[in-house]
């Protein structure tokens, strides 16, 4: 069963997400399609994935109700400002076939480009309107955070970052703490680099399960939300299951030893 976070805004957000990058339309559909049969309830995509048509035929194909699938989409970093924003959020509403999103995202902060102040307050406008159910950020540091808090008074609900254990942002996630806001965790699996780690096989044997399930899990323990992506099958269906263990007080210390500031996505500082 999938359980959800509380947002500020009164609405929540189930813990774990499909996620969807670098998978085609096709694809997309395939994949999300299976997602929904296995339970997930959950799908975070991106007007730069190139796939928002995959993912609303996925859903209609599901026969779910609209409101039983959390949909999160996102505005690109060159239709940023006023005017890009909206276009680009009519877009994605139309390529998805749906009437509202369930939470937009300004996808990076693009900060050399200085339109994030702008586009956070079109998404205030956004929710005002309805068509976005939530709105919050993707990839913002602490002082993009605090910069569009205190010039606008609206603070995101959700900031979607890079997070696995080489890289728990907790800096970031105490600031959200204070703040209210949900941590959302992408490439919770380290887009794969992380299966082999020794420390994490040896918890993942103890426990029965995959080193993908102990990464969703310590994410979920932690009360972040998280996306893992897969296109297969069987991990797709096992990447949902991990109600049946604990990561217990010891094994939580020898994954948090695991830090080593590495990415394996780009730093906000370099994307414009
Ligand atoms: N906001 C942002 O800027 C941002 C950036 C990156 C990602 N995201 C979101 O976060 C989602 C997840 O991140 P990600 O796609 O970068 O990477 P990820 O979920 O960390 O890793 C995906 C990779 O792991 C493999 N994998 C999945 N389950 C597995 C398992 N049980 N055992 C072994 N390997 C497994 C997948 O292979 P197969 O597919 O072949 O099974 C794929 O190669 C994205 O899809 C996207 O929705 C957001």
């Amino acid at each position: 069963m999938v359980t959800s976070i509380p947002l500020r805004d009164g609405r929540s957000i189930p813990t774990i997400g499909f996620g969807v990058y670098k998978v085609d339309d096709a694809e997309a559909a395939t994949a999300v399609g299976l997602a929904l049969d296995a339970g997930y309830r959950h799908v975070d995509t991106a007007e730069m994935y190139g796939n928002e048509r995959g993912v609303g035929q996925a859903i209609r194909a599901s026969g779910l109700e609209r409101d039983d699938v959390f949909v999160t989409t996102k505005v690109w970093n060159d239709h940023q400002g006023r005017d890009g924003t909206l276009r680009a959020f009519d877009a994605s509403l139309q390529r998805l076939g749906l009437d509202a999103v369930d939470l937009y995202l300004i996808h990076w902060p693009a900060a050399a480009n200085d339109r994030y102040v702008e586009t956070w307050q079109t998404l205030v406008e956004l929710r005002q309107s309805g068509r976005a159910r939530s709105v919050g950020v993707s990839n913002f540091q602490v002082l993009h955070l605090e910069r569009i808090i205190d010039e606008t008074g609206e603070v995101p609900a959700v900031n979607q970052v890079e997070r696995h254990p080489w890289l728990p942002q907790r800096d970031l996630k105490a600031f959200h703490e204070q703040h209210d806001i949900v941590t959302a965790a992408w490439s919770p699996l380290g887009r794969g680099r992380l299966i082999e780690d020794p420390v994490l096989v040896g918890i993942a044997a103890a426990h029965d399960v995959s080193v993908a399930q102990v990464l969703v899990r310590w994410n979920v323990q932690q009360g972040v939300v998280v996306l893992p992506k897969s296109v297969t099958p069987s991990r797709i269906r096992s990447n949902l299951d991990v109600d049946g263990f604990v990561l217990t007080e010891g094994e939580l210390a020898a994954i948090a030893a695991l830090e080593s500031g590495q990415r394996t996505g780009s730093h906000p500082d370099t994307v414009a």
